[in-house]
């Protein structure tokens, strides 16, 4: 079985196929459960979005505490990490498009679009895909039309989906987005770690059966597990 673990805001823990993953590590966020150091020598893959401070996080952090963890971001991210790393194999800089070449890491992970801002190379979701099952992490992002294109192409388990506004979607685009995406189980992220992103998950809920997805949501605390797919 796979499982996300939400670790407020935009960082989750995947664990699937037997690899730790964390994807958008700010760690030190106001909802965060957990600290870096309790992910010392535990992390095989480390993946980043984009460079904002929320989701780029304490990523350095956790490769120097993870000598062997490997980090894929966006190429121009992966460079400035590998800047304060040191260049080594472990640090993949990729990009939008098809799967990457992960060295020792047998998942499927690809970088879609997001519509946001960034101040290196561009902002991403990303598509985490095992034999147990797939985890998509939109990132911080507007509605794309793209969503649709992966939904038809992919098989998604669970998306985590941004529900705050003012920066990204709200619920209820993020109703549409779990609509496109054809999503088993959606859970909300980027909501209530500051004022200006305030939501109400259970609006992720109605607006869902409003357009009568029989996507189910998934409302997480910080720390707490969602377990999924196939054995
Ligand atoms: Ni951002
Ligand atoms: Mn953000």
């Amino acid at each position: 079985m796979a499982y996300v673990r939400w670790l407020g805001h935009s960082a989750f823990e995947v664990g699937i196929d037997g690899y730790r993953v964390l994807v958008d590590p700010w760690l030190s966020n106001p909802m965060s459960p957990v600290r870096p150091e309790e992910y010392k020598d535990s992390v095989d893959l480390i993946i980043v979005t984009h460079d904002h401070g929320d989701h780029l996080g304490e990523a350095v952090e956790l490769l120097k505490l993870n000598p062997r963890a490997v980090f894929a971001a966006v190429y121009e991210v992966a460079n400035f990490v590998s800047e304060q790393v040191g260049p080594s194999e472990r640090i993949v800089g990729a990009n939008i498009g098809g799967p990457l070449k992960l060295p020792g890491i047998d998942l499927k992970v690809m970088f879609f679009p997001a519509t946001h801002s960034c101040s290196r190379g561009a902002p991403t979701s990303v598509l985490i895909m095992g034999k147990e099952g797939s985890v998509y992490h939109a990132g911080d992002t507007g509605l794309v039309a793209e969503m649709a294109l992966i939904g038809e192409l992919y098989n998604i388990d669970v998306a985590l989906l941004p529900i705050g506004g003012h920066f990204t979607m709200d619920a209820y685009q993020a109703a549409k987005a779990a609509e496109m995406l054809r999503a088993k189980v959606v859970i909300p992220m980027h909501y209530n770690t500051f004022p200006v992103i305030r939501a109400d998950p259970r609006e992720l809920e109605k607006y869902v059966k409003e357009r009568g997805l029989d996507t189910r949501v998934v409302i997480l605390e910080p720390g707490e597990k969602f377990v999924f797919g196939q054995s």
